[in-house]
């Protein structure tokens, strides 16, 4: 039986078998015993009258055994029923001299570098169990909603964004690639006849799927080459990517309301146990740090304030002259100071509006075409485009998203402007050309998310083996 049922509903005075690792082994008697089924593990008394003592030295944290006896109530705190054991054997031996992972306090940072093991630790078994039922969440809220998954490519010969910030695909020999006459890599020799890459969004594909099946999505990995070492971002991170036709930007931004708070909703009941612990962990992290840096809210309570509040919404245009005012600009606090309309805001503006001037979740739209992407609808006044980004406290944007221009000529000229080539994107174009119709949808990035969900401050402690510059290890 896996711990978390035996706690949940084991029968008492019934003979029971668990698996599991030791976490601690108390006066050669008390284990605590983890699967990881649950954040809470099981006490097994041991007595060691009756067990080899060979064997009992062999119980060390970290080592994998198998357990058998009889499950009763327990007399001690903090657990409601325990484990005398009648056999135990070692499946597996963790050397003490040699193990990693003790009893004590780890730093992030040396987590980070025995990721294949963390999740031994409490604090990645809970945010694994996190990741897992925020996965679940996504796809029984689509499911519930009627949207149709699609699995978008992850190799491919477009750059969705238009940022250049992609991985090549390619089994050219790297010391000795095939050249063309001009002496320039001959992409045509390779696998795919053409130059490919890892992708960065599935939306292109997304779309073409929306504009059939009406509401799809995709949940995949994808894949950006920014060098940016910071807290939020990953070389490799998981993107959700809604796409619903005959939709405008309001429906795109009720639409990502609805599912952020769902999502919340979702794991504040399956993980209650996990997200106590998180929560508790945030405190301890942060006893030491100034008041300035806290959180301003504990995690439960500022989950809590994201579901019962409706997100502020206001354009660019506002939030510029929000942010123009403001203190920190007419004081030159601000690392970029705001003075023209049109600069792109960084994610101090963003944080200052959304921890200092409105205190919630905020979603701007409308946003100054040149700083956003080819495929987002050109609003009437010219200036702008029918974007939305999604911002929320302590993380800043989570989510990006736009109604799509759908008028071919319109599209045409915008990739003109943005030097996207119309022959590699001629499939795209020609949605525009037959049955075209308003569309938008949005990207969510998934660990973004998990930040917010586990109150972890760093996005390499969300997933269960990150991928950042310099670092592909595990
Ligand atoms: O704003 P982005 O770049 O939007 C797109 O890719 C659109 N094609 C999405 C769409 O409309 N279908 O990325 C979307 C979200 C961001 O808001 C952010 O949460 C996350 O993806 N994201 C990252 N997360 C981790 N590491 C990175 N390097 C990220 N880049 C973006
Ligand atoms: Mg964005």
């Amino acid at each position: 039986m896996q711990i978390a049922q035996l706690i949940k509903s084991g029968e008492l005075n019934a003979t029971v078998t668990v698996n599991g690792w030791v976490r601690t082994f108390r006066s050669n008697r008390f284990i605590a015993l983890s699967d990881g089924s649950t954040i809470k593990t099981i006490q097994c008394v041991v007595d060691f009258d009756t067990i080899d003592p060979e064997l009992i030295k062999r119980i060390t944290t970290g080592a994998a055994v198998k357990i058998t006896g009889k499950l009763v109530e327990s007399l001690g705190k903090g657990q409601s029923v325990e484990i005398v054991v009648e056999n135990i054997a070692i499946l597996g031996d963790a050397n003490p001299e040699e193990y990693p992972l003790q009893p004590k306090k780890h730093s992030l940072e040396f987590l980070r570098e025995n990721a294949h093991l963390r999740p031994r630790t409490n604090t990645f078994g809970a945010i694994l169990r996190v990741r897992h039922h925020l996965s679940f969440a996504v796809h029984k809220y689509f499911n519930d909603n009627n949207f149709f998954y699609m699995h978008t490519p992850v190799v491919t010969g477009s750059d969705a964004e238009g940022a250049g910030e992609m991985f090549r695909v390619t089994t050219h020999d790297l010391e000795n690639p095939p050249r063309n006459e001009e002496g320039k890599i001959d992409d045509t020799q390779d696998f795919f006849g053409k130059a490919t890459n890892l992708t960065v969004s599935g939306q292109l594909e997304a779309e073409l799927g929306a504009l059939a099946l009406s509401k799809v999505y995709t949940f995949g990995p994808t894949f950006r080459a920014e060098n940016s070492n910071t807290s939020r971002h990953l070389a490799e991170f998981w993107m959700i990517e809604p796409e619903i036709a005959f939709a405008n930007l309001t429906d795109n931004m009720d639409l990502a309301e609805d599912f952020l708070k769902y999502c919340i909703k979702h794991v504040m009941e399956t993980c209650p146990d996990d997200l106590a612990f998180l929560e508790q962990r945030r405190l301890d992290a942060e006893k030491d740090m100034p008041q300035a840096e806290r959180s301003a809210m504990s995690l439960t309570d500022s989950l809590k304030f994201v579901l019962d509040n409706p997100f502020q919404r206001l354009s660019y245009t506002e939030a510029f002259n929000i942010l123009r005012n403001s203190k920190p600009n007419k004081k030159k606090k601000f690392k970029f100071l705001i003075n023209e309309w049109g600069a792109d805001l960084q994610s101090e503006h963003e944080r200052y509006l959304v921890e200092k001037e409105f205190k919630k979740p905020v979603i701007l739209y409308d946003y100054p075409k040149e700083i956003k992407a080819f495929y987002m609808r050109q609003n009437d006044d010219n200036k702008t485009v029918a974007a939305m980004d999604v911002l929320f406290p302590g993380i800043g944007e989570i989510v990006g998203g736009a109604q799509r221009e759908e008028r071919l000529d319109v599209l045409k000229e915008k990739m003109a402007t943005f030097d996207v080539d119309e022959k590699e994107l001629w499939w795209y174009l020609e949605t525009r050309k037959f049955g075209t119709a308003p569309h938008a949808g949005f990207g969510l990035g998934f660990e973004r998310l998990m930040m917010f969900l586990t109150g972890m401050s760093n996005v390499r402690d969300v997933i269960p083996f990150p991928r950042t510059p310099k670092n592909a290890e595990f």
